[in-house]
């Protein structure tokens, strides 16, 4: 099984390149400036020299703008030595907290607020949703299963080996030097591009293509009515971007010694970041962390436990104010739901922003910015020729188990994500100028993998192998896309008041308010379906890898595919399983404990193993951390 894929892509790609020479054409290939070398950037520039390892000729000429001194972007791992570098003199701000009074100046230079990601973080999904076929897990372990999750550092390692295997990609890269803004000459039909290097030296040049890969979590946001709330608290507020600050990496000193022991903690916000840094706070022995939530969607809010009960979830809650006791500790609450009352919390010694990111458009002239939705902006179904009485959701488990649920007229959008869907082709185009890309994740669920799909779409309309259709098709395909939203749970949970509140009152006796029914799981599947099945297109439009799909067919999924889409749904389960374990399991147990018999490579079939030890007794590199 495992020889017969292989030998399968070996001639597919060879088949790719015989279509595709006889295909070349003469004009000369485009220039393109790409902004920015994180794992977009470097998906690009891998996506081309798999091309030319392949013979494809008039391949375009790429030159990468990088800020830093490598690429990596949110993986990278040089943010406790770098200084200055040319943009960072344009970002604004200082350091907020120097908490560990023994933390180096260094750990609060600009850089760090402008890195997105911290030493000691882990992967929050499978390591298997982001294995690449053309280089996998096996070949780069020498054959040694690894772990269902990886630290930061090894997932880097990863990525950078595998895009040097066909060539030095560096070469088209220039680090050190930032994009200040970007313009479309009209005239010209030419992008300038003007960026300024470590030395302040500034450049402007053209060129017939831009690649913005800037990150869509490029940009720290800290909400101003947050900060205005907490502008009396006597303690240190940090935003999770910036949490170096309090504990650097998670060796046996940190952890002997380090800001957040014994300490009370209150994050705002329950995704993603809230949840590794609670984790990662519990290590470090942190004695109570509070969670506010405004929408109690987020991961954190799935948490069947905690370990040691350490976290408290406030649920529905939005930060009023700072109480007028002394202290200048004690922080208040608006409730947003007459369910879930707030209480004043005291002595909180940090405030940690779990608030995310934003995409940073700001080097982009306004003429070529993606137009973003607001939290006011809503679309009807009527906007679509369809009356919301008569729409019914495709039979789903929900449906079977709950019946109809009549939408809302007025329809949100999903979580932001979508929010360049309407001036945008397929979230990667923009539809003004089809000249100009946006390369990025489209998935939650595997998002590297997703990065190096759209790498290729975008290649292959950059290079003319594929064309983009009219405005009206893009307009047709992007409604038809957000109909198909509301048919899939997840993302009408995020779309449709009124289903979210028929959400919200499930009774406890469905079997879908229970984490560890068939109901449950079916429904986790039928998104994991949904969520593989988005990418098929993608993968068909830009040819990737020189094959196309791995994953079968849209509504049809191909072996492979279904064993991908499966380990999603394990990933979508480890967390709220976690209630129904025993006490004495509750008291350590992490997703990241969750059994790794579960996953296995969906190229080799590789399995994994569990971790060295259990997460909470393992250093940022994954081996046990050595008792006193
Ligand atoms: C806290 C956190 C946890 C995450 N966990 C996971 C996970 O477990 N699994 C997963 O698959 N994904 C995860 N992600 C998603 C992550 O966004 C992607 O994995 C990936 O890093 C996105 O790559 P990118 O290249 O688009 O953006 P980035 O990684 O942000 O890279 C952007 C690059 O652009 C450069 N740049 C920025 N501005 C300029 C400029 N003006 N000029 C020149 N260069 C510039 C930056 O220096 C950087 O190198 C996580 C993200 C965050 C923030
Ligand atoms: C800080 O460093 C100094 C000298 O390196 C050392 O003596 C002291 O114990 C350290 N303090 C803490 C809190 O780690
Ligand atoms: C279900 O809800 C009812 C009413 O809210 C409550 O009395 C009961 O204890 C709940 N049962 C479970 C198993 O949570
Ligand atoms: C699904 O795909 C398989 C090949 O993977 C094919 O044999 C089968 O006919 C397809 N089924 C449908 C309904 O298209």
């Amino acid at each position: 099984m495992k020889v017969a894929n292989w030998n399968s892509f070996l001639l597919l790609l060879t088949l790719g390149f015989k279509v595709q020479q006889i295909l070349g054409t003469d004009a000369a290939p485009p220039t393109v400036a790409v902004i920015g070398c994180g794992p977009s950037g470097m998906s690009l520039l891998h996506a081309i020299a798999t091309k030319r390892k392949q013979g494809i000729k008039n391949l375009p000429q790429v030159v990468v703008y990088e800020k830093h001194d490598s690429c990596g972007g949110v993986w990278r791992s040089d943010r406790h030595t770098k200084k200055q570098s040319a943009s960072s003199k344009t970002q604004e701000g200082t350091c907020l907290a120097s908490a560990n009074s023994n933390s180096t100046k260094d750990e609060c230079t600009p850089e760090i607020k402008t890195t997105a990601m911290y030493e000691g973080l882990w992967i929050n999904s499978h390591k298997d949703a982001m294995e690449f076929m053309d280089y996998t897990f096996q070949e780069h372990y020498n054959n040694v299963p690894q772990p269902v999750f990886l630290p930061r550092q090894q997932v880097l390692e990863y990525i950078m080996k595998r895009v040097t295997i066909h060539e030095d990609i560096f070469q088209y890269v220039r680090f050190e030097t930032a994009v200040n803004y970007v313009s479309f000459d009209e005239e010209e039909k030419k992008f300038e591009i003007t960026s300024t290097d470590i030395n302040g030296e500034v450049n402007v040049e053209m060129y017939d293509k831009c690649v913005w890969a800037v990150g869509i979590n490029g940009k720290p946001f800290k909400p101003k009515e947050v900060l205005e709330a907490l502008k009396n608290y006597q303690g240190i507020i940090v935003h999770s971007s910036e949490i170096d600050a309090l504990f650097g990496s998670v060796s046996t000193e940190t952890k002997a010694e380090n800001a957040v022991k014994g300490k009370r903690m209150l994050f705002i916000g329950d995704a993603y970041s809230a949840e590794d840094l609670a984790l990662q706070c519990i290590k470090m022995g942190v004695e109570i962390i509070y969670i506010s939530s405004r929408r109690s969607k987020g991961v954190a809010s799935e948490m069947g436990s905690w370990p040691g009960d350490k976290v408290e979830m406030i649920y529905y809650s939005q930060v009023k104010g700072v109480g007028n006791d002394e202290s200048g500790k004690t922080i208040t609450f608006k409730s947003l739901n007459d369910d879930y009352p707030s209480n004043d919390i005291e002595n909180i010694d940090f405030v940690v922003l779990c608030t995310g990111f934003e995409a940073n458009l700001d080097m982009l002239a306004d003429h070529l910015q993606p137009e973003e939705v607001d939290d006011n902006d809503y679309w009807k179904l009527e906007d679509f020729g369809i009356d919301t009485n008569e729409w019914q959701m495709r039979d789903n488990t929900y449906v079977r188990e709950i019946g109809h649920v009549t939408p809302s007229v007025q329809l949100g959008y999903y979580n932001k994500k979508q929010y360049w869907s309407w001036s945008a082709f397929r979230n990667l185009i923009l539809i003004d100028n089809p000249n100009m890309f946006f390369l990025h994740e489209t998935s939650e669920e595997f998002p590297l993998l997703s990065i190096d799909i759209n790498a290729w779409e975008i290649l292959a309309y950059i290079m003319n192998e594929k064309t983009i259709p009219s405005k009206e098709d893009i307009w047709k395909q992007n409604e038809l896309k957000m109909l198909g939203l509301m048919h899939e749970v997840t993302y009408r949970v995020d779309m449709d008041d009124n289903f979210i509140a028929s959400y919200n009152s499930l009774p406890n006796s469905s079997s879908l308010y229970h984490a560890n029914s068939k109901e449950y799981t079916q429904l986790m599947r039928e998104y994991a379906v949904f969520e593989t099945d988005s990418i098929i297109e993608s993968m068909h439009a830009g040819n990737y890898l020189g094959i196309g799909s791995l994953f079968g067919e849209k509504g049809n999924l191909s072996s492979m595919g279904l064993q991908f889409s499966e380990m999603v749904v394990h990933s979508l389960l480890f967390r709220p399983l976690l209630q129904y374990e025993k006490e004495e399991q509750k008291l350590w147990k992490t997703f990241r404990d969750y059994d790794s018999k579960f996953f296995k490579s969906y190229v080799t079939g590789m399995e994994s193993v569990p971790l060295k030890g259990r997460w909470l007794d393992l250093d940022d590199k994954g081996n046990p951390i050595p008792t006193e």
